[in-house]
């Protein structure tokens, strides 16, 4: 066995380039959100292949927003949304503050995405929305999620937290469905330290994201000049008797802009995309190739042909028979430096916040199962095959000492 090394789960890329950026931006003072965010929310629609991208101060902001938009067209608070009942918590979260009512369904063990099979039976006559997560980065069943859809009428948004660089079918999460919600938190491929963006094909949804993520703004055009040297934008004026849009308020909004310095570190993340993506897949592939020897005590998700998995994180579940704990094995794994985080919970029956709603533990068994059994690890792009071999060598001594 070789010496121990570090794994951390995440890191954060800081370019040249973006020190620069943000270097100019202190200077001129005008940090707040600008032309350095309007230009990254044009590279990152690119690269999606969509026409729009709404940058915001969080990935669960940005699932908030995404959801928010649904009320222009006509849901009602208190409707419902239906979501996996095993998510990072943030899912479930942005479903309630966007004033709708989670409505959970299970999971499929293997892919770790919502069971499509349940969906039709948790419809109801208030339902608005599907917003299926591409957990660990694998892509949801989205074309039976939108047959669902479109049979019913109903919207649907991607929680692409963790899906950047995902393909399904040969397209980019986040261009599968109505709109797309990014987090761009530092563990995740491309980062602004703290932020999140909205990806959509709809001009309407655009416009109405960027009057929400600012107070709910009559002022929202795609190319806000107030940022640059004028600081004068002769459209703000044509209000009734001349008076300021940036202060007619449509609708209830939020506050919840990305400022100019977070967007400097993502458009350095872009520029290095391809790169980044390279990486983490490289060192995401090595392991799930090998994974199998670990069978059947341990397990991860598979690459299917239609399908290209985000590298976002190796996730590792404990399977039934293992005569090792969950615990044992993250204890054994920091211990020899490789940082874990769980592979989150099942929302209604394992994370008390949604109590209220009622739900009973056994009713999402297979969530509720990976909520108790399932970690994830980092494959970020300061990693390479060397990490990756410390990690299968270290799983495969924890076998060897704990498995009888
Ligand atoms: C699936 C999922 N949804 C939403 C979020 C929320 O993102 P943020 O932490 O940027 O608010 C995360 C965060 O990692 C996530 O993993």
């Amino acid at each position: 066995m070789r010496n121990k090394m570090i794994v951390p789960f995440g890191t954060i890329s800081i370019p040249e380039h973006s020190k620069k950026l943000i270097w100019e931006i202190l200077e001129s003072t005008r940090i707040s959100s600008g032309k350095y965010v309007r230009r990254f929310e044009e590279k990152f629609a690119e690269l999606i292949g969509v026409k729009e991208a709404v940058a915001v101060s969080s990935g669960t902001d940005a699932g908030i927003l995404a959801l928010a938009v649904l009320h222009e067209y006509g849901a009602k608070q208190g409707d419902e949304v239906i979501v996996p009942a095993l998510s990072f918590v943030a899912t479930g979260n942005a479903v309630v503050h966007a004033g709708f009512r989670p409505v959970f369904v299970d999971i499929e063990r293997d892919t770790l995405n919502i069971d499509v099979s349940k969906i039709e039976a948790a419809i109801t006559e208030r339902t608005r929305a599907i917003m299926p997560v591409h957990l660990m980065g694998k892509p949801a069943d989205m074309d039976g999620i939108n047959v669902i859809a479109r049979q019913y009428g109903l919207y649907v948004v991607e929680d692409a937290a963790e899906a950047h660089g995902a393909l399904y079918k040969g397209k980019p999460a986040g261009s599968l469905a109505d709109l797309g919600a990014f987090s761009l938190y530092l563990a995740h491929i491309i980062t602004t330290g703290e932020g999140g963006i909205i990806t959509t094909d709809s001009e309407e949804h655009a416009e109405i994201l960027r009057s929400l993520r600012s107070h709910g703004r009559a002022c929202k055009c795609k190319e806000c000049t107030l940022n640059t040297a004028s600081k004068y934008c002769p459209k703000r004026f044509q209000g009734d008797n001349g008076e300021d849009i940036r202060f007619v308020f449509e609708r209830i909004g939020y506050s919840s802009k990305m400022n100019e310095l977070e967007a400097a570190i993502g458009l350095g993340n872009i520029e290095h995309y391809k790169d980044i993506l390279t990486k983490r897949r490289q060192n995401l592939l090595y392991v799930l190739k090998r994974f199998d020897r670990f069978s059947p005590y341990l397990t991860t998700i598979k690459e299917e042909l239609n399908e290209q998995i985000g590298p976002h994180a190796i996730p590792i579940i404990v399977q039934d028979g293992a005569s090792f704990t969950r615990a044992e094995l993250t204890n054994y794994l920091e211990k020899k430096g490789i940082e874990t985080r769980t592979l989150f919970a099942s929302m209604p029956t394992q994370c008390p916040g949604f109590a209220y709603l009622g739900y009973k533990e056994g009713q999402f068994p297979n969530a509720e199962y990976i909520g108790k059994r399932g970690i994830h690890i980092g494959v970020h792009q300061d990693l390479g095959l060397e990490e990756m071999d410390y990690v299968l060598e270290t799983l495969f001594e924890f076998l060897e000492i704990y498995q009888k």
